[in-house]
């Protein structure tokens, strides 16, 4: 360590070292030459690898806002379906369970099971309609194994002592996964590699001038020796003798650690593969036999099952059907509103068949990006409550000198501003507060208040030396408080773009796209074109997107029952481009009410109904903001 290095650390700890942002804080790295981590045998060296540690600490918590519950209230738990980026959500997942709401059938806290199905890594580039780069998003190489890295930490925090971890990936970095894996569980923890065949001749195979490749890798690895698994045979067929003719004693064959789907079904006495009942559209999506096995080996039912990349919803859905309990993330509109349809017309057998199912009360949540209008409506409690959680806040009301404080942020005192009753704040306001609290506040305080409550623009105003920070919601516009950038959701414009890692940090505020129709009714479909699509939301560092090329998809739902909406069918914005930005709606198809969600690549909704009754117009406008 350098001199420098040394004498600033000394001048830190004689001024009582403490976290801050205004540069008093100890760099991070340096931490690591202060006390540097026990070394391995070996690890994988990459650029860009983070400390567990600062994963840990570093990582948001997003609080959860609730958009609608299915099914009927009055239970201690919801199972969950959660919008946002898995990293922060999970760190929000980790609150609940060190608050003892993440609680198995056992009352074993944690999460009892976890799958996961990353996107492997693959780039994919959006591209402007000139030509322009409009939005660029890599990940690739070490940038996607340190997204599985972060992922994979907090999981293993999630998970219960004798939790068990199923991790779903292919050839191309399962490799350098399992490496990773090692080092964050611990190589004796590591139970199985179990291949699951996929292949079916295909056009490609019979082609290909080389071996075909017909499996993906799961590993399957344990928080600890201690581990729930529940057995499961092969049995033997009614005339299967033994060499010398006896009839066999036991349950069967034991299952091996190869997997193929023929062998299930003959598990499930099914002779012919069929998946056509349990197909979403969803691309990537896992069959429910393959979800089934691993849930029935490594939980029980009423135990929490967790899939932080859900997709099609195969692993809620099939946790549903076992009894268990089930938390499944996605950062996708699609899987979201795929997961939630697939919920609500669940049929009792594995592969979808059957009797109708009636699931288990579940709520939707937004992570990570709000309705402020809601919040906004919130009652003054929870309000508070929400705010202090959005910003990182412990809540823990105290008084200075008869002043009314909220919570701790680092430290620091933190005023939740009563909007509904005290109005605006104004430099005024913070010298009166000043004068009223003065230095026993300390060198900092936070006060808490949506933006159009601040009469200043500044981040913060400094009064003899302590500085009083304006929190602002929506956030989108602060640098001053956060070590990153905080980077948008990005929603797919194209289906070959459906299996990508997205990474989003920090939080922001919906803010709905204005979109312009034109309908024509013609004999066999509405068409629906788009005159006007603007994208609101509103990126610090990032070029605006010119306006068409911020669609990420349109979604219908062909029947809309007035509140829930009920996915039908999704075009991408590659697709609506090529046909002039305009999406066939076929008669036959429209019920009653259409609803059409128009989706911007961030992730906020424009949401637009057409009646069938008034349709009948050719050249009927439509307008919206
Ligand atoms: C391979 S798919 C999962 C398919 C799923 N197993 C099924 O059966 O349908 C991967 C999913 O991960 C999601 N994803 C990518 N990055 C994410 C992130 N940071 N947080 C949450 N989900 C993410 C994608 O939106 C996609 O739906």
């Amino acid at each position: 360590m350098n001199k420098e290095r040394q004498q600033r650390i000394y001048e830190l700890l004689k001024r009582g070292l403490r976290l801050a942002e205004d540069g008093d804080e100890l760099p991070t790295e340096w931490a690591r030459e202060l006390f540097p981590p026990e070394r391995r045998e070996y690890e994988l060296v990459y650029n860009g690898k983070e400390t567990e540690e600062q994963i840990l600490a570093d990582t948001m918590a997003v609080p959860f806002q609730e958009v609608s519950t299915f099914g009927k209230n009055g239970v201690d738990w919801h199972n969950k379906l959660i919008f946002g980026d898995n990293l922060q959500a999970m760190k929000t997942l980790l609150q609940m369970k060190t608050d003892g709401k993440l609680v198995n059938a056992d009352g074993i806290p944690g999460v009892r099971l976890i799958y996961i199905d990353p996107p492997f890594a693959t780039k994919k580039e959006f591209r402007g309609s000139q030509d322009q780069k409009a939005y660029q998003d890599k990940i690739a190489g070490a940038e996607f194994l340190e997204f599985l890295r972060k992922r994979l930490v907090l999981m293993r925090e999630l998970l219960a002592p004798d939790g068990s971890i199923y991790v779903h990936l292919d050839e191309k970095k399962s490799h350098y996964a399992k490496t990773i894996l090692d080092e964050i569980f611990g190589e004796n923890n590591f139970q199985r590699e179990i291949i699951w065949r996929i292949g079916w001749l295909s056009g490609y195979k019979t082609k290909a001038l080389n071996w075909i490749r017909n499996h993906d890798v799961i590993f399957f690895y344990t928080k600890s020796q201690n581990f729930i698994f529940n057995k499961s045979y092969i049995p033997y067929s009614p005339d299967y003798r033994r060499r010398d003719g006896s009839v066999p004693e036991g349950k069967g064959y034991p299952i091996e650690d190869t997997w193929n789907c023929s062998e299930i079904d003959r598990l499930d006495s099914i002779q012919i593969m069929s998946f056509a009942g349990e197909k979403t559209g969803f691309p990537t999506q896992k069959n429910e036999n393959l979800l089934e096995r691993i849930i029935s080996t490594s939980s029980n039912p009423g135990d929490i099952v967790l899939d932080a990349f859900a997709g099609g919803g195969t692993t809620a859905a099939v946790a549903e059907k076992l009894g268990r309990r089930w938390i499944a993330v996605d950062v996708s509109k699609l899987a979201i509103y795929t997961t939630q349809k697939r919920m609500l017309t669940l049929r009792k057998n594995i592969s979808n068949t059957g009797a109708p199912l009636t699931a288990k009360p579940f709520t939707l949540y937004n992570a990570g990006l709000y309705d402020f209008e809601n919040l906004r409506n919130l009652p003054w409690e929870d309000w508070r409550f929400f705010a202090l959680r959005l910003f990182e806040c412990k809540d823990e009301a105290h008084k200075i000198h008869g002043f009314q404080m909220d919570g701790k942020r680092q430290g620091s005192s933190v005023h939740v501003f009563n909007h509904f009753q005290e109005g605006q704040i104004s430099p005024q306001t913070i010298a009166d507060l000043h004068a009223s609290i003065g230095k026993a506040v300390g060198d900092r305080c936070f006060i808490i208040a949506p933006r159009g409550a601040f009469l200043f623009q500044e981040d913060y105003i400094e009064m003899d030396g302590v500085r009083y920070y304006a929190l602002r919601i929506p956030y989108s516009f602060i640098n001053e408080l956060h070590r990153r950038q905080f980077s948008a959701l990005v929603q797919p414009n194209d289906e070959m773009a459906i299996n990508e890692t997205v990474e989003a940090v920090g939080f922001d505020f919906v803010q709905p796209p204005v979109v312009e129709l034109e309908l024509t009714t013609k004999a066999q479909a509405v068409s629906v074109k788009i005159k006007k699509f603007e994208s609101k939301a509103r990126l610090r560092g990032e070029d605006k997107i010119s306006k068409h090329d911020a669609l990420s998809m349109v979604m219908v739902d062909y029947d809309y029952n007035g509140k829930v909406f009920d996915l039908d069918t999704a075009f991408y914005a590659s697709a609506i481009k090529d046909n002039k930005w305009k999406i066939e709606l076929p008669t036959k198809e429209i019920k009653g009410i259409v609803m059409l969600v128009f989706l911007d690549i961030y992730g906020n909704e424009a949401r637009i109904a057409i009646d069938k009754a008034k349709l009948i117009n050719k050249g009927r406008r439509l307008t919206k903001k």
